[in-house]
């Protein structure tokens, strides 16, 4: 690997446990206004401490993230479709390389749509993008969509999508979690980290995911609605940060997330 494709990876994977904490927050690049990132500013700016990395389009990351925040950046460069269009997996490339260049990226991001209609398109994006990462030293983040279809989650398909993405070349995968998560991990020569998927019912459950996920092969969570859409959200992150960078069980993220929360309630009761 060259310096700067090593130098970019260290701006994504901490050097020093091999794990990394991605926030996400490109939803917008085909739901629009998606709920509690109406003003991406205001939601994220809070958040930015915590995260290794964030992910986004340049559009939000032009507008709405300070140059001088500190934040390493994977830039979703894919795109084209929107939710109430005929086909979610119709993406192409959205951003340049030299764009990207100029906004200082650590990484970019695509989706691939395994299965989809536009399948081969979305492949051949992916290893286009490759292609001139490799030119650049830019890490490829290969995303495996599953467009509205969330009942794909399994790890028969996410095995098929991961192992493409890795063959192809990308230098991180990021999926869903699944039940038998390890045979997705194991048969992955690439490292992976989750998506957070949609909200789910309670922070136990979302801090035994990102344990879950780590036990079983993950390096780390690029994680947007169940960490921004909790009325708590950076005592959320921070625990989290705490499982993937401490080895905290779910249990002691927990509560540490009640502690966080308290302090900040104690903080707003002084203000
Ligand atoms: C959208 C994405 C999102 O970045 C990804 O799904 C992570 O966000 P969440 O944790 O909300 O699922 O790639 O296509």
């Amino acid at each position: 690997m060259d310096w700067g494709m090593k130098n970019r990876m260290s701006r994504i994977i901490s050097p020093k446990t091999g794990r990394t904490v991605m926030l996400a927050f490109d939803h917008g690049y085909f739901l629009g206004p998606t709920h509690r990132l109406e003003e991406p500013r205001k939601t994220i700016e809070p958040l930015l401490p915590y995260a290794d990395t964030i992910m986004l389009t340049r559009g939000v990351l032009r507008t709405s993230v300070d140059p001088d925040s500190g934040a390493n950046v994977v830039l979703r460069v894919s795109g084209g479709s929107s939710i109430v269009g005929a086909d979610l997996s119709d993406e192409g490339i959205t951003t340049s390389f030299k764009e990207a260049i100029k906004l200082n990226v650590a990484g970019v991001g695509i989706s691939v749509f395994v299965g989809s209609a536009h399948e081969s398109q979305t492949l051949l994006n992916l290893a286009e993008l490759v292609n001139q990462g490799e030119e650049y030293g830019i890490p490829v983040l290969g995303i495996t969509a599953v467009g509205k279809e969330l009942e794909k989650r399994d790890a028969r398909y996410l095995s098929l999508c991961c192992r493409i993405c890795a063959e192809l070349g990308t230098h991180i995968v990021k999926t869903y979690y699944c039940d038998e998560f390890e045979k997705v991990t194991t048969s992955c020569p690439a490292p992976i980290v989750i998506a957070g998927g949609p909200k789910l019912e309670t922070e136990m459950d979302v801090f035994e995911m990102t344990y879950n996920a780590l036990q079983q092969g993950a390096i780390g969570v690029d994680m947007g609605r169940n960490i921004w859409q909790n009325d708590h959200p950076v005592a959320v992150i921070r625990a989290i940060r705490s499982i993937v960078h401490e080895n905290n069980k779910p249990k002691q993220a927990h509560d540490l997330f009640l502690s966080i929360k308290e302090e900040e309630s104690k903080k707003a009761a002084n203000a």
